[in-house]
């Protein structure tokens, strides 16, 4: 499996996921790629913003080595799924995508997690540390379905 995970800027919601998925297919011995990016250009190369990092180190998960990148639209061809963080991030994946094949692999992220569709995750730029705590925790949760639903 090959999973991307996108928000705007990658660099406090979508390297939290792609951290955490990592850590979860590590601990169930699964040998899937996972990424992420950002749709807009804003951050590129720089590290995951300190609470992000922070909230990360906090759960033992590394995420320091993690560098922005912009999405492409190359990524629709490595990728089997990209997940939209919110629904502004589905509505411009959505607008770059090619064919049916490349809309197919977008998927709102927290469509995974609640039976209510067309949920965001809230974006915490804006906000304090416990925005982040709140970010990691529904993170955790929507990364936890993913790897369950593999595997049932
Ligand atoms: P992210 O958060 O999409 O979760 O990485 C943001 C980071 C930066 C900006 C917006 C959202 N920005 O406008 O610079």
């Amino acid at each position: 499996m090959k999973i991307l995970f996108v928000c705007i800027g990658n660099i406090c919601r979508s390297p939290i996921a792609e951290g955490v998925l990592k850590h979860k297919c590590h601990q169930s011995k699964l040998d899937w790629i996972i990424d992420s990016a950002g749709t807009h250009s804003y951050h590129i190369g720089e590290p995951p913003h300190k609470s992000s990092h922070l909230i990360c180190e906090q759960n033992g998960i590394d995420i320091s080595y993690q560098r922005a990148r912009q999405f492409n639209e190359s990524d629709f061809k490595k990728f089997d799924k990209i997940y939209a963080f919110a629904t502004d991030v589905y509505d411009t994946l959505i607008q770059k995508a090619n064919s049916e094949s490349d809309k197919s692999k977008i998927i709102l992220l927290l469509d995974e997690l609640y039976k209510q569709k067309g949920k965001s995750v809230k974006d915490p730029w804006y906000g304090g540390f416990d925005d982040y705590e709140d970010v990691f925790e529904e993170i955790n949760l929507v990364c936890e379905a993913i790897i369950n639903k593999h595997f049932n």
